[in-house]
C-alpha cells in the first residue's frame, strides 16, 4: 500500500521482487517471450543499463526480434524527434531507463510514453536511478511497466519492485514456480496458480526488507525528497566549478542537470583514481557502471563517477577536491 501509494498506482499492479534486474527480467521473460515474435522490433539506447539490455538480447536469440538503438544527442541525451524516426511499424516496445547511470539524463518520458502509445508500442520504464530524483506518477505518466529497487532510494537491498497495468501484469507467466504462489496442486499433476501479484511472488519474500522499505518510505514522504534535489543541483554546481581547478579532469556530462558527475583524471586509469580516493575515504564509483555500450559513443571504457545525495555537504566537495589535487 505504502508502496503504490508513493508511486500512484493501485496495491495489486505491485509485485515484489529481488531488484530490478530482476523485475526487468520477469516482464521481458515473462510478458515479451509471448507477446512478440519474428520481425517485431525493440528500441532500446547505447546507455542503458545490462539489466535492460542482456534480457533483450537473449529474447532476441529465441524469437528472431530485431533491436534498434534510438541515436543519442551530443551531451548524450534522447530526444524525442530520434523516438521518432526510429519508430516504424514494426516497433513493439520501447524500453529505457527513466534516468540513466552514467550520464545521469532523464529522458522526456511522457511525450515518449505519449507518442508510443499512438503507435501502439508498450513503455518499459527502468527507474533504478529515477526513483531517487524524480516524482513518479504512474497514473500521469501513463507508464506501462515500471522497475526500480529499494536499495536506490535509501532502502534495503535484496528488494525490488515491479509494475505493471493491471491487463499486462496478469498476462505476465511466472518464470519461477513453488509455495506462496498456487491455489492447489494433486497427484494428478494438476496445479492452478494463484492471482497476481502472488502469482509472481514465488517462495518465502524477503520480509524484513519489505517492512523496511515501508519505514523508509514514511520518512521519505515526510522529508519530502524530491524537495531536496535544487540542493542537490547546486552542491553539483559547485563541485564542477571547483574540480575545473584541476586542469587534469575532464567532465563528460557537464551540460546535464543531474546528481552525479562522470570523469576521467587525464594519464590516470579510472580504477587507480577511485581506489586513491577510497584510500582517503572518498568513495566514488569507477568503471563501465554496467553500461557497457555507452563506451561506444563516449569513446572512453572506464569513468570515475561522483554520485550526490541530499546528505552530501560543500565540505565534503572541498576536502574532495583537496585529495584530486594531491595526485601526481
Ligand atoms: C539504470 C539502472 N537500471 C537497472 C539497475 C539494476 O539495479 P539492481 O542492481 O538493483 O537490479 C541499475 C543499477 O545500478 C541502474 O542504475
Amino acid at each position: 500500500m505504502l508502496v503504490s501509494k508513493f508511486i500512484n498506482c493501485r496495491k495489486e499492479e505491485i509485485v515484489f521482487t529481488n531488484n530490478a534486474t530482476d523485475s526487468l527480467n520477469k516482464i521481458i521473460s515473462g510478458y515479451f517471450d509471448d507477446y512478440l515474435t519474428e520481425g517485431d522490433e525493440i528500441l532500446i539506447t547505447k546507455s542503458e543499463h545490462a539489466s535492460n539490455v542482456l534480457p533483450w538480447f537473449e529474447l532476441k536469440n529465441k524469437k528472431k526480434i530485431k533491436i534498434n538503438y534510438i541515436p543519442l544527442n551530443d551531451n548524450f541525451e534522447v530526444e524525442i524527434a530520434n523516438v521518432e524516426k526510429n519508430i516504424n511499424n514494426n516497433t513493439k516496445v520501447i524500453s529505457l531507463a527513466l534516468t540513466t547511470n552514467v550520464i545521469g539524463d532523464t529522458r522526456p518520458i511522457k511525450e515518449i510514453i505519449s507518442l508510443a502509445h499512438k503507435h501502439n508500442i508498450l513503455v518499459i520504464v527502468d527507474g533504478a536511478q529515477a526513483i531517487s530524483h524524480n516524482k513518479i506518477d504512474l497514473q500521469d505518466l501513463d507508464i506501462d511497466f515500471f522497475v526500480f529497487s529499494a536499495h536506490k532510494i535509501l532502502g534495503p537491498t535484496g528488494l525490488g519492485i515491479l509494475f505493471a497495468k493491471k491487463k499486462y501484469l496478469d498476462n505476465i507467466k511466472p518464470l519461477i514456480v513453488g509455495g506462496g504462489m498456487n491455489i492447489d496442486f494433486n497427484s494428478q499433476t494438476k496445479y492452478e496458480y494463484s492471482k497476481t501479484p502472488y502469482r509472481l511472488e514465488a517462495g518465502t519474500p524477503n520480509i524484513a526488507s519489505i517492512i523496511s522499505f515501508g519505514n523508509i518510505i514514511e520518512y521519505l514522504n515526510k522529508i519530502d525528497i524530491y524537495q531536496l534535489n535544487n540542493y542537490v543541483y547546486s552542491l553539483r554546481e559547485y563541485a564542477i566549478k571547483r574540480l575545473k581547478e584541476i586542469n587534469n579532469i575532464i567532465i563528460h556530462n557537464e551540460n546535464i542537470k543531474t546528481n552525479i558527475i562522470v570523469f576521467n583524471y587525464k594519464g590516470i586509469n579510472a580504477h587507480t583514481l577511485a581506489e586513491y580516493l577510497n584510500k582517503n575515504k572518498i568513495c566514488i564509483r569507477a568503471g563501465n557502471h554496467c553500461a557497457k555500450m555507452i563506451k561506444e559513443v563516449l569513446n572512453v571504457k572506464d569513468t570515475c563517477r561522483i554520485s550526490l545525495y541530499f546528505y552530501n555537504t560543500k565540505e565534503e566537495i572541498d576536502y574532495l577536491i583537496e585529495i584530486l589535487k594531491s595526485v601526481n
